[in-house]
C-alpha cells in the first residue's frame, strides 16, 4: 500500500471545490500534514463522502465543521454539521447497503444509501475506525480515525 501525505491545504481545497457557491461557513482546523497508510483515491473517497453528507443534509445557514488532528500514532478526520441529524433508532442502520433514514429522504430525495457503506469498507481496509454522535434536527459529527505511518512500522 502507498502512503498518503494528507495536509491541511489539500483539505481546504477539498472543500472549495465542492462547495463552490454554497451558503455554508466552513471551518477548517488543522496544522500541516500527516502520513497515512492509504492510497490518495480512498482517502479522497473517504472524506469527500462524509463531507457531503454533511452538504446534503445541512439546511443553508447551517454550519460545516472540520478537524484534523494527530492524536499518538492516530489522525482524526473530524466532520461536524448542525444539520438534520441522525434519528435515534437508526444508529445501527445507517451503514447498512441502501439504507436511508426517513428524515434524510424527506429533507434530500435522490440518493443511494452507499456511501456511508463505501466509507466503512476503506476505514476497514485502512484498519481504521468510524464512529458518529447525532441529535435529531441539531446535527452530527463523523470521526475517522486511521494509523499514522511513523518510523516503527514503516516497511520501506
Ligand atoms: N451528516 C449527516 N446528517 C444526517 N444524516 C446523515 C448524515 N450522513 C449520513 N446520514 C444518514 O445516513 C444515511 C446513509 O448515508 P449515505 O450512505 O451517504 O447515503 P445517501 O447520502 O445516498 O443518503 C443517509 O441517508 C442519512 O439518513
Ligand atoms: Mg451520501
Amino acid at each position: 500500500m502507498s502512503r498518503f501525505f494528507i495536509t491541511i491545504i489539500w483539505i481546504y481545497s477539498l472543500w472549495y471545490a465542492i462547495i463552490k457557491d454554497m451558503r455554508m461557513r466552513v471551518i477548517v482546523k488543522g496544522i500541516g500534514g500527516f502520513h497515512l497508510a492509504c492510497d490518495a483515491e480512498g482517502i479522497y473517497e473517504m472524506i469527500s463522502n462524509i463531507i457531503s453528507n454533511a452538504i446534503r443534509y445541512t439546511p443553508p445557514g447551517g454550519t460545516i465543521y472540520t478537524e484534523v488532528l494527530q492524536k499518538d500514532k492516530e489522525v482524526e478526520i473530524t466532520v461536524k454539521d448542525t444539520g438534520i441529524g441522525i434519528p435515534l433508532g437508526d444508529y445501527g442502520k445507517i451503514f447498512k447497503e441502501f439504507h436511508r433514514s426517513q428524515n434524510a429522504r424527506n429533507f434530500v430525495k435522490a440518493g443511494t444509501g452507499l456511501g456511508l457503506t463505501i466509507v466503512n469498507r476503506i476505514v476497514e481496509r485502512y484498519n481504521g475506525k468510524i464512529e458518529f454522535e447525532s441529535q435529531e434536527g441539531k446535527g452530527t459529527t463523523f470521526r475517522i480515525l486511521l494509523p499514522c505511518v511513523t518510523s516503527s512500522f514503516r516497511q520501506d
